[in-house]
């Protein structure tokens, strides 16, 4: 393949030598690598210039923000390769966030150095990759529609209008989301891992699910059966207000401050 190789460039740094090497590595397996400065190309439109006359087919930048925004629009796949700065310091910016958020929504890949860069970025931007594939597989899904994030007020709103609140994540936490339906009075079906069965207890404060098949029936019963709709939705309520009431969490943050006084007057 013919690629561009876009990365801030000056001499001696190490950047320069993280390109140089990956550069190669690229070559050696075959590809054409043109290797460009980000100062030498700084307008779009030069850059749309230069991969029609190279005849370029995909992109590589080193640093999110200073090349990857560079590539973005130009109707060519690029990846990225995360620099020092963009999470260390143009992440901390506003416009510069969302400029690299975007281009990671572009991307087809990503690389970090390392584990902690990884997680930082992935904590930033919810993997773009994912992203992706979750949309794509929405768009195919007859009868699912995928909604942005929305203010509270409003989703509280919309959760009164349904009939049950699904979780199906497979990966851990605690559910806010979950103790919210159980306050409107909405039943649960979640999925059967730690994190929701610490909250949800099976056939009391909601129903758990653990493969779709199971999910499939637990549903159709709940919409047969108004007993348990409304039992699952009692008890759900007086669970949050016990153990997770807003009066309960306040006491107990207020008295654990209160623990904090003593010893500095020691
Ligand atoms: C679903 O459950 C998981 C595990 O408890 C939790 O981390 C996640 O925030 C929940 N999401 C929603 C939308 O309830």
């Amino acid at each position: 393949m013919r690629l561009l190789f876009l990365a801030v460039l000056r001499r001696h740094t190490g950047n320069a030598v993280t390109a140089e090497r990956v550069r190669e590595h690229l070559e050696a397996a075959g590809h054409i690598c043109l290797l460009k400065d980000t100062s030498d190309l700084e307008s779009s439109s030069e850059i749309a210039h230069f991969i029609k006359a190279e005849k370029l087919e995909a992109a590589l930048a080193l640093h999110l923000y200073r090349g990857g925004r560079l590539l973005q629009g130009h109707g060519i796949p690029f990846g990225i390769i995360f620099g020092g700065t963009d999470l260390n310091e143009d992440i901390n910016q506003r416009e510069k966030n969302q400029v690299m958020g975007k281009v990671l929504e572009e991307a087809r890949f990503a690389v970090a150095f390392t584990e902690s860069m990884k997680e930082m970025a992935q904590m930033q931007w919810v993997d773009p990759v994912f992203t992706r594939e979750v949309k794509a597989k929405v768009k195919r899904t007859p009868g699912v529609r995928l909604l942005r994030e929305m203010p509270q007020e409003d989703l509280h709103a919309a959760l009164k209008n349904c009939f049950a609140v699904l979780n199906s994540s497979v990966s851990e936490g605690m559910s806010a989301a979950i103790l919210e339906a159980m306050d409107l009075e909405v039943p649960v079906l979640a999925r059967n891992i730690p994190g929701n069965a610490a909250v949800v207890k099976h056939e009391v404060t909601g129903l758990l699910f653990s493969d779709p098949q199971e999910f499939v029936q637990l549903a159709k019963r709940l919409v047969s059966d108004p007993a348990l709709e409304k039992e699952i939705v009692a008890n759900g309520k007086e669970y949050v207000r016990m153990y997770h009431s807003w009066q309960v969490e306040r006491d107990t943050y207020q008295n654990l401050i209160c623990t904090l006084e003593g010893s500095t007057e020691e």
